[in-house]
């Protein structure tokens, strides 16, 4: 079996930057591989390693999953699960920390970043790329779909792959990232010099796929661009409004050439309100689909079904380790 595996860590709500950058990404890969079985599961265990509120953890574990879904995910080569709900995360990453050197953790840019951060740094910070490696190893990933900010963790996740089935005989696939060419980086609508984020405290800088239509509105109308008054695309001079007619582009399926020819003679305020209806039509069957899953219980069926499929693949390849090692016993 061919597989595709990525993770999303669960923490804050998805906005339009995630689903133009991220998710809808997934949904063409899922068109473009429809011969490969795709791994998809929400990354708790690797959002613990900061402190986070428990109950706003559990919460968003359950909506980013019916999000997912909502957006046009198809459930026939998906097994879609929570990491923590597959106890096999947590043991291969034991095992995956005994092949992992101090001096590789300590060169990782995310680590540095994250740490700085932090009052006290948790070791499962420090040792968070271990967890990530054996969270795609496990499924003998071929490819794993990620930001670029994800690439460093996948080079060490290669060297790990590659040192261990050179000590043991090849059991492991060495997994290629897949790092989306046009790298869609929407920006902040407050700020276009910054991505569109959930960390971001300013709420005025996003726009979340489940905002009511009268927020998104509000959002767009007051988002920031010049004050030439001129549409036309011009990232370097005039960021917001490019942000603005990216956006458009990528909901609209209309090249960024023929959204300024038509807009060419117009003002910022009709290419906002249009915007508007665009953003609130793109995520009108996203949201009902989403209130469908959350009430009709789907969505617990559907992580029952993508946690035993999981757990099916992943507890083989942790016996396959063990053994590997010479861990347990062998049976009469
Ligand atoms: P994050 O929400 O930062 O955990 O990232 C989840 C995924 O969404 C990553 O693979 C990012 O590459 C992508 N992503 C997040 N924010 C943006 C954005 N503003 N524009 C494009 N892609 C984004
Ligand atoms: N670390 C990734 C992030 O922060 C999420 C993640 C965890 C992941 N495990 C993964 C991505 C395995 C791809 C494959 O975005």
């Amino acid at each position: 079996m061919k597989t595709i595996v990525s993770g999303i860590q669960p923490t804050g709500s998805i906005n339009l930057g995630t689903y133009l950058g991220s998710i809808r990404n997934f949904v063409k890969l899922q068109e473009q591989y429809p011969d490969h079985h795709f791994f998809l599961f929400i990354a708790d265990l690797h959002a613990v390693t900061i402190p986070r509120d428990p109950q706003a953890l559990r919460k968003t574990i359950k909506e980013l999953a019916a999000i997912y879904l909502a957006c046009g995910l198809k459930k026939d080569n998906l097994s879609l699960f929570i990491q923590s709900e597959v106890p096999a995360h947590s043991q291969m990453s034991y095992l995956i920390q005994c092949f992992t050197y101090m001096g590789e953790l300590e060169r990782m840019t995310q680590f540095k970043d994250k740490a700085q951060k932090q009052e006290a740094v948790a070791a499962s910070l420090f040792t968070y790329p271990a967890l990530m490696a054996g969270d795609i190893l496990l499924y003998d990933a071929q490819y794993v779909p990620v930001g670029e900010d994800q690439k460093q963790h996948l080079e060490i996740t290669r060297d790990i792959a590659t040192r261990i089935n050179n000590r043991f005989g090849d059991f492991l696939t060495v997994p290629k990232p897949l790092i989306p060419k046009v790298g869609a980086r929407i920006m902040s609508l407050t700020d276009p010099e910054v991505k569109m984020s959930k960390s971001d405290p300013n709420v005025k800088s996003r726009i979340n796929l489940l905002d009511e239509e009268a927020i998104i509105k509000k959002r767009i109308m007051s988002a920031v661009t010049d004050s030439e008054g001129k549409i036309y695309y011009d990232k370097a001079n005039k960021p917001g409004l490019a942000n603005l007619i990216t956006i458009m582009s990528a909901l609209s399926d209309q090249s960024i050439e023929s959204i300024c020819a038509t807009y060419q003679n117009k003002d910022y305020r009709t290419f906002k309100e249009d915007l508007a209806e665009i953003v609130i039509e793109a995520l009108k069957p996203i949201k009902a689909q989403y209130q469908t899953l959350i009430n009709d219980g789907s969505i617990d069926t559907i992580l029952d079904e993508g946690q035993s499929a999981a757990m099916r693949v992943a507890n083989k390849k942790i016996m396959k380790f063990n053994r590997k090692l010479g861990l347990g016993r062998k049976r009469k």
